[in-house]
């Protein structure tokens, strides 16, 4: 078939506007929006222009810049990641609060980084992930972090933060993941802590001076993991525990828990329960020996008495697993009598 000129022509303009249309769509990740790069070049500059950020250029989209990451439909910069660099020094600068569409925020292995977490943070509504690790930031755990309402996890572990939990952290309805350990933090837990979490609760709080017991509330979370070691918890974990829970990998070592064991039921799908250098009592239930699952049980330092239960994966556990109790008895400890 013979094609007219008209025809030809618009046949062409079809084309153009075609190709500019995908042209459009495939650059819309090299963009970069004016506010977002306004606020990536004050953060460099808060942070006094250091090389880390050498290839943040005004004259570059900042979609293409290094630790920045942009929506790829909307190419608004969604997440900042910088991490592993001695030489950052500073605080964290308010300029990014400008990063208004920002969900993932990283800063990890900063140690030079330093000062408390700024309210500029607070700006931040749709966060889902903020992780400030292993750096030098200081201060409190702010109670303006329970703004954050789109928050699923909060990672703020190896800091020099002080003070308590703030028990607004209880009014986040996604938040399911929380660490906090290695800080200097003091005080109890918040009691509803994870009471609107929409799925499996993941806490860890390990090496920090908290204190207090654990909240009767707890009992009702539908926690994954559990790890209280190395702080100062008392009183009673035992609502922790249930044939039908979630709970994966429990620790409670070095804390001053006291409770009965031998009433205890234990969640059938523990891989991992440190019980140590505590004042538990009472003896170990029998029904530890049925756990499929269980690669780690340690319950040495207690006050535990009776026999050791046999049988199942019980072989797995040495002396060491049970050494200064009251007194247990029983393989791999001497008979009982
Ligand atoms: C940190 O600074 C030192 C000395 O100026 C330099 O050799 C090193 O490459 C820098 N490290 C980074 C990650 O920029
Ligand atoms: C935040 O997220 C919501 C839902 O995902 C979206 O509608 C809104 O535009 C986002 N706001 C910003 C500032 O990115
Ligand atoms: C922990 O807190 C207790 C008081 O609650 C205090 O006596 C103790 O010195 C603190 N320990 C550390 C390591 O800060
Ligand atoms: C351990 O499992 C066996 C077999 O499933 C069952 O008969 C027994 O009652 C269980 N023991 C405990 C203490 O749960
Ligand atoms: C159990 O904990 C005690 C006390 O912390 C420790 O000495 C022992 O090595 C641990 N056993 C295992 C198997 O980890």
């Amino acid at each position: 078939m013979q094609s007219s000129p008209k025809m030809k022509t618009t046949a062409l303009l079809v084309l153009l506007l075609l190709t500019s249309l995908l042209a459009a769509a495939s650059s819309n990740k090299d963009r970069c929006h004016p506010a977002d790069k306004a606020a990536l070049l004050a953060i460099k500059a808060a942070l006094g222009n250091p090389y880390h950020f050498a290839s943040w250029t005004p004259d570059t989209p900042c979609c293409d810049w290094y630790d920045v990451d942009c929506d790829p439909s909307t190419g608004r910069v969604v997440g900042l990641s910088v991490f592993q660099d001695a030489n950052l020094t500073g605080t964290i600068p308010d300029a990014i609060a400008g990063l208004v569409h920002l969900q993932n925020l990283m800063l990890h292995h900063l140690p030079a980084i330093s000062g408390p977490i700024p309210p500029a943070i607070a700006k931040l509504s749709n966060l889902s992930l903020l992780i400030i690790s292993y750096t030098g930031v200081s201060g409190p755990v702010p109670s303006f972090l329970g703004k954050l309402t789109a928050l699923t996890l909060l990672d703020l572990s190896f800091n020099s933060l002080t003070g308590a939990i703030p028990a607004s952290l209880a009014d986040l309805p996604s938040l399911s993941s929380i660490d906090l350990s290695r800080n200097r933090l003091t005080g109890s837990l918040p009691p509803l802590l994870f009471s609107k979490a929409p799925q499996e609760a993941y806490l860890r709080l390990s090496h920090n001076n908290l204190s207090g017991t654990i909240p009767a509330e707890f009992a009702a979370v539908s926690f994954a993991e559990v790890d209280l070691s190395r702080n100062a918890f008392t009183g009673d974990a035992s609502g922790l525990f249930g044939r039908a829970k979630a709970l994966q990998h429990l620790d409670l070592s070095r804390n001053a828990f006291s409770f009965d064991l031998s009433v205890v039921e234990l969640p059938e799908q523990l891989d991992s329960v440190d019980l140590s250098h505590n004042a538990i009592y009472g003896g170990i239930p029998a029904q530890v020996a049925n756990l499929s699952n269980l690669q780690f049980f340690n319950v040495s330092y207690n006050r535990l008495c009776g026999a050791v239960p046999t049988g199942g994966n019980m072989a797995r556990f040495d002396a060491y697993c049970y050494q200064h109790n009251k007194c247990l008895c029983g393989t791999p400890l001497p008979p009982c009598n």
